[in-house]
């Protein structure tokens, strides 16, 4: 019975319709029975809106939390992680549920291997964390596109996050899918989800469409039931409240070290009088993006601010408390458009890698002063082995490998089809037309509505020609005979993830002109990219192009492979890949997208490389796309596994300098 009561076993009973099946009467004396045989009292998790507080089980409770997110930590660390917040005095974790990670292509579903979220929320629970769960539809999270599936943008026009009724059915389907499986991991029912989010920080959208959240709350209702604390997210001032909380869902607010506590909770207060203070976001660092310099963020005022809310008797969960990665395309991007790096690490308490730091202790030390921190080892940091330097063979270009990469064959029209429009959500589309006139002076090849979505790399008749990026260079001179075969290949950096310009399409979004006229007649090839590095289908290149200019070539894939040494115990251990003067592009090893690399931009110069994709029994294979140019044009390429991770280098070049920190304001 206790198995039953404890585990999703008692929902199992109520699947098969055991339950259902009983009478009123008899419903409520299993009940008790079942109650009477666990611990006396049933698990509850609710609001105390007379003593301001949580109460679990009926006695007051306060939670200290830290957010992570299963989809950028590898499933083998999953533990190790938790184990660390655990240990660190968290008594919950807070996590995001990326609707586009889990429902790619519309209606399939995927929930295993890296995937498995059900297996994140029990090991949670194993360890001891209880779970505050958010799983939008929208995340924000610096994730592509906020977590929301880009096949949304099918329907062009779609009103993202509001009453539109293409997007709400969408959101009916998969909310139809998750909420059913996460109910028999609410605390009520056994498991160890405390609370859920609904939407996330909805009153910075521009929308403010209360019958969507309407909606979303009657939602999370039929699924989850009437017990379960549903709440908002907001900044902490009350013109975010105004559109992001709504009867019925209790309204929490978030901010940073260096605000005014007081006045923050203030804000929460008017749209709660009572019950808890809750900082949901309390930012224990801050995101990056390419070409802006990395955000650290001082140890000492996340400290004191942490230990002033925990004196008010608040309720806190540090964002990040660890970031981790960024792999394969999921960043995200803020405008004016900037991409965010590879990796999440966030200077959070705990490094992208999982390693402990001084962050960690100082806030182990403050929880100390609050509540009894768990005792025994903390799980060390995991150590890190160089590898030493890889040669890499130069291999096809993407235009001679276009058989293998692209499956699905060419598709024709007049005009450019977006990535959406191509049915492709991911990576790169190789748009393909041809100059309609002699081009024997340069003339200038434009996008002049900024329509590259996000960058393009241009080539005439097998020479590299230029670079086109969004907001940043929307001209280029070309030369060249009529007739000469133009290559743009494009490549989605990230959707938007923040503010308005969440419908961000993918490709050419609009024309492409060469001098006055309208470039036409376009050859588009959707890339599926992973699946021929997989299957290991690129090979050496067999034609020989023409001569490049200095420093740019076309984008071309480059492969080698490296043997973990045999006698050194404990390998294969994590390690970090630096490109040094490579310039941009994506890395593999073993088939599994390590990210973007883009040295050329900083301020990352090292990619994660969890041991977890390594092998010691055969050689691990590396396949580097370069996007721009190899540090290699007549010798060898080498990559190089390093120890220390470098995510802060001083920048090549001075763009324009980030937002102030915290401010969500800024972001819009
Ligand atoms: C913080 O906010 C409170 C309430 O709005 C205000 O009384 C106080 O002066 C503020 N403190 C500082 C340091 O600005
Ligand atoms: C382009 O220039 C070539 C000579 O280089 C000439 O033969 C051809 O007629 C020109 N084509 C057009 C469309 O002007
Ligand atoms: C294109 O070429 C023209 C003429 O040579 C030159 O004035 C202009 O600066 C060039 N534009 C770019 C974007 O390189
Ligand atoms: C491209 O130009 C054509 C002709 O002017 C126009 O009909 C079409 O809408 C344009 N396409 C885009 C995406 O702007
Ligand atoms: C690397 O490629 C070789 C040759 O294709 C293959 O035999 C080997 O299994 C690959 N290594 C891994 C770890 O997949
Ligand atoms: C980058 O971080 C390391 C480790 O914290 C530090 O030693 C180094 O000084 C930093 N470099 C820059 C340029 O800030």
């Amino acid at each position: 019975v206790q198995e039953a009561y404890h585990g999703p076993g008692h929902i199992r009973l109520d699947k098969r319709g055991v339950i259902i099946m009983l009478n009123g009467g008899n419903l409520l004396l299993l009940l008790l029975l079942v109650a009477g045989a666990s611990c006396g009292a049933p698990r509850t998790f609710s609001v105390d809106y007379q003593k301001d507080c949580f109460r679990k089980d009926g006695e007051p409770f306060r939670f200290i939390s830290g957010s992570i997110h299963y989809t950028r930590i590898p499933r083998v660390y999953w533990k190790d992680r938790l184990l660390k917040m655990y240990m660190a005095g968290l008594n919950a974790i807070q996590t995001y549920i990326p609707w586009n990670y889990h429902e790619e292509s519309r209606g399939q579903y995927s929930f295993s291997g890296e995937r498995d979220l059900l297996h994140f929320l029990q090991l949670a629970q194993d360890v001891g964390l209880l779970v505050i769960l958010r799983p939008g539809p929208y995340i924000c999270a610096e994730w592509e596109m906020g977590g929301l599936p880009a096949w949304l943008l099918n329907k062009k026009n779609i009103v993202l996050r509001s009453s539109d009724k293409d997007y709400l059915s969408a959101v009916d389907e998969w909310m139809g899918k998750l909420l059913p499986m996460i109910k028999p991991f609410l605390y009520e029912n056994g498991g160890p989800i405390i609370t859920v989010q609904v939407e996330n920080e909805y009153g910075s959208y521009f929308t403010c469409d209360y019958n969507y959240m309407r909606h979303l709350t009657q939602l999370f209702r039929s699924h989850l039931g009437e017990q379960v604390v549903l709440f908002t997210t907001d900044g902490g001032s009350v013109g975010f409240l105004k559109c992001g909380s709504i009867q019925g869902l209790y309204a929490t607010v978030d901010f940073g070290p260096g605000s005014n506590v007081t006045a923050a909770f203030e804000a929460q207060r008017h749209a709660e009088p009572h019950g808890p203070l809750v900082n949901s976001e309390f930012y224990t660092g801050w995101l990056d993006h390419w070409g802006s310099r990395h955000s650290v963020v001082n140890t000492n005022a996340v400290i004191k601010c942490l230990n002033e809310m925990l004196l008010k008797g608040a309720n806190v969960n540090m964002y990040m408390f660890i970031g981790g990665t960024n792999f394969g395309y999921w960043n995200g991007a803020n405008e004016p458009y900037s991409p965010q790096p590879t990796s999440y690490d966030y200077d959070a308490p705990l490094t992208e890698a999982g390693d402990l730091t001084d962050k960690y202790f100082a806030i182990q030390n403050v929880i100390k002063m609050f509540r009894k921190i768990p005792e025994g080892p903390i799980p060390p940091t995991t150590p890190k082995f160089s590898y030493g330097t890889v040669t890499l063979q130069k291999l096809e270009t993407v235009s001679e490998a276009l058989e293998k990469l692209s499956y699905s064959g060419p598709v024709k029209s007049i005009y450019p089809l977006t990535f959406t429009d191509l049915n492709q959500a991911l990576g790169y589309v190789l748009y393909r037309t041809i100059l309609p006139f002699n081009c024997s002076t340069p003339t200038p090849l434009s996008s002049p509505l900024n329509g590259v979505h996000d960058r393009a790399y241009v080539s005439v008749d097998g020479v590299a020609a230029g670079i086109l990026e969004r907001f940043k260079s929307i001209t280029m001179n070309v030369t060249g005979k009529a007739g000469s075969q133009v290559d743009v290949l494009v490549e989605n950096m990230g959707r938007i993830n923040y503010g308005r310009g969440i419908n961000d399409y993918k490709g050419l979004v609009s024309n492409m002109t060469l001098g006055a006229k309208v470039l036409t007649d376009w050859t588009m090839y959707s890339l599926s990219i992973d699946q021929a590095v997989s299957q290991g289908l690129l090979g050496k290149s067999m034609s020989s192009n023409p001569p490049q200019p200095p420093k740019l070539s076309l984008p071309t894939f480059y492969g080698g492979s490296f043997v973990i040494p045999d006698g050194i115990p404990d390998l294969p251990q994590d390690s970090y890949i630096k490109l040094t003067k490579w310039t941009k592009g994506q890395i593999w090893i073993n088939g599994f997208n390590l990210g973007r690399y883009w040295p050329a931009r900083g301020p990352q110069l090292t990619l994660f490389v969890p041991s977890s994709i390594l092998s010691t029994a055969v050689p691990n294979n590396i396949t580097v796309l370069e996007l721009e140019a190899a540090p290699c044009s007549d010798g060898p390429c080498t990559v190089e596994f390093t120890r220390t991770p470098i995510i802060n280098a001083t920048l090549p070049h001075s763009l324009k300098p980030t937002s102030r920190l915290f401010s969500k304001e800024d972001l819009l």
